[in-house]
């Protein structure tokens, strides 16, 4: 595309040259006889030195009294700069201001993190989030390169859905043509029914999960990438997901450098990252965390604490399998050696960051099927189409769901997860 100024991300083949820069002005420093104007357009940040000696007096004042995040258009000679950040330079020549802002709230001073997030639409524009969110789009694509290179086919969805996925507790309920409907909560099941017809497929959607409780860890509305694989059984279900977890921290290793050095990501846990990952049972789960001092009972569900005490005895992520079948889903495969146990798993994250995926063997027979559903309390009627799946060409399947938020809070080393999503949704939080 041919345009008449370029981005920031791109100077290095102008170095030498006049060209026009189209942004915003991020920081300002001056001596008196020199302005340091630092420039963002998206791409990127350039510092701009407009000295009084070089431009005219009219250029020369609007330097002064541009202020931070006005909207700017300026001209200047590129050069290189060893010292600066991003290699290059701006003698700045001209300097045109689009819209001079006043009183922005989010001054380079400390702000809570409450006031913020009032401003989400404004913090944006903030290095460590604009970071991050870089971030999140390497990740995203790598989701994306990986299955199309490994044949899978992206199939969406729908988000309005008259059925749970998983189970009713979290469900958000709307109102469709004055019939209850519920927002999506995984693509899994009808994921499912597509990898039937196309072998192996996948949906990046949104999940809603009305979570009551108030964590770092829960967003109410996240992406969720689910992927299902017919005749994959439970251990080929765990290699697709290390595979895919490898490649993704592969990539952002490689391309986000800059990103991870904006967020002091310590980067070497993240290099350690390679296959095999450590796959235990959650009865060895359960008693690394007794012996780690974090006190569970067999049966009990992980929390936060748990998720840590595992996690932390690895350096690499770590599956968690063969939970009871009564904390898990109804349609999980129970493991043939001990049908208490199903052929799902979790995989941890490093450092603490908690599960990061969620997936299983799902049940084929139509029969168990139809004896788990009267034994978790699904109604068969709206769920029909999903047991149809059981009854016509029904083989062994399996998939798994990763959430894209969890996974750029572990990979950025996010503390909080409102800071992994352009706009988090989170327990009575809906503005901006
Ligand atoms: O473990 P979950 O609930 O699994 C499923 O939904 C399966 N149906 C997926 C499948 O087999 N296709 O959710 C999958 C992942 C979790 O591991 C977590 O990363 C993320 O989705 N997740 C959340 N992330 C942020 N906030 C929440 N409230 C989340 N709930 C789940
Ligand atoms: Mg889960």
């Amino acid at each position: 595309m041919k345009l008449d100024f370029v981005h920031i991300a791109d100077i290095g083949s102008h170095v030498g040259r006049e060209v026009t820069l189209k942004g915003w002005l991020y920081h300002k420093r001056s001596s008196g006889k020199i302005h340091f104007l630092q420039f963002r357009d998206g791409t990127g940040t350039i510092q701009g030195v407009m000295a009084k000696s070089e431009v005219d007096q009219g250029t020369f004042e609007l330097g002064e009294g541009v202020t931070q995040e006005s909207s700017v258009m300026v001209r200047g000679l590129v050069r290189e700069d060893k010292r600066a950040p991003s290699g290059y330079e701006l003698t700045v020549k001209s300097l045109e201001i689009l819209q001079l802002t006043q009183d922005y709230p989010i001054t380079p001073k400390e702000h809570g993190p409450a006031f913020l997030m009032e401003n989400r639409h404004l913090w944006l524009r903030s290095s460590r989030q604009h970071a991050a969110l870089r971030v999140r789009d390497t990740i995203e694509q790598a989701i994306h390169g990986f299955f199309h290179r490994e044949g899978f086919i992206h199939t969406p969805a729908p988000i309005l859905t008259p059925t749970a996925c998983e189970g009713t507790t979290t469900l958000f309920q709307t109102d469709y043509f004055g019939q209850p409907a519920f927002l999506s909560q995984s693509g899994q099941m009808y994921i499912e029914a597509t990898a039937a017809a196309f072998g192996k497929v996948y949906t990046f959607t949104p999940a809603f999960r009305a979570e009551k409780s108030k964590t770092r860890r829960h967003l109410t509305e996240l992406w969720m990438v689910d992927a299902e694989a017919s005749f994959f059984e439970h251990a080929e279900n765990m290699q697709c997901q290390e595979g895919m977890v490898c490649a993704v921290v592969e990539r952002v290793l490689n391309d986000c450098q800059a990103e991870l050095k904006t967020l002091e990501r310590d980067t070497a846990p993240l290099e350690k990252i390679k296959g095999p990952f450590p796959r235990i049972s959650y009865k060895e789960a359960v008693e690394l965390c007794n012996k780690a001092g974090v006190q569970i009972e067999y049966g009990e569900d992980f929390g936060a604490p748990h998720d840590t005490a595992i996690a932390g005895s690895f350096d690499r992520p770590v599956f968690v399998d063969r939970f009871p079948t009564s904390i898990k889903s109804f349609y999980m495969q129970p493991d043939p050696q001990d049908p208490t146990v199903v052929l799902g798993s979790d995989l941890y994250a490093t450092e603490g960051y908690g599960e990061i995926i969620g997936g299983s063997q799902r049940i084929h027979d139509l029969d168990l099927l139809l004896k788990k559903m009267e034994e978790h309390k699904v109604p068969y009627e709206p769920y029909k189409w999903y047991v149809d799946l059981r009854r016509y060409g029904s083989v062994p399947h399996s998939g798994f769901g990763i959430g894209i938020e969890r996974t750029v809070c572990w990979i950025c080393g996010l503390s909080h997860i409102r800071e992994s999503i352009p706009f988090p949704r989170m327990l009575e939080k809906i503005y901006p």
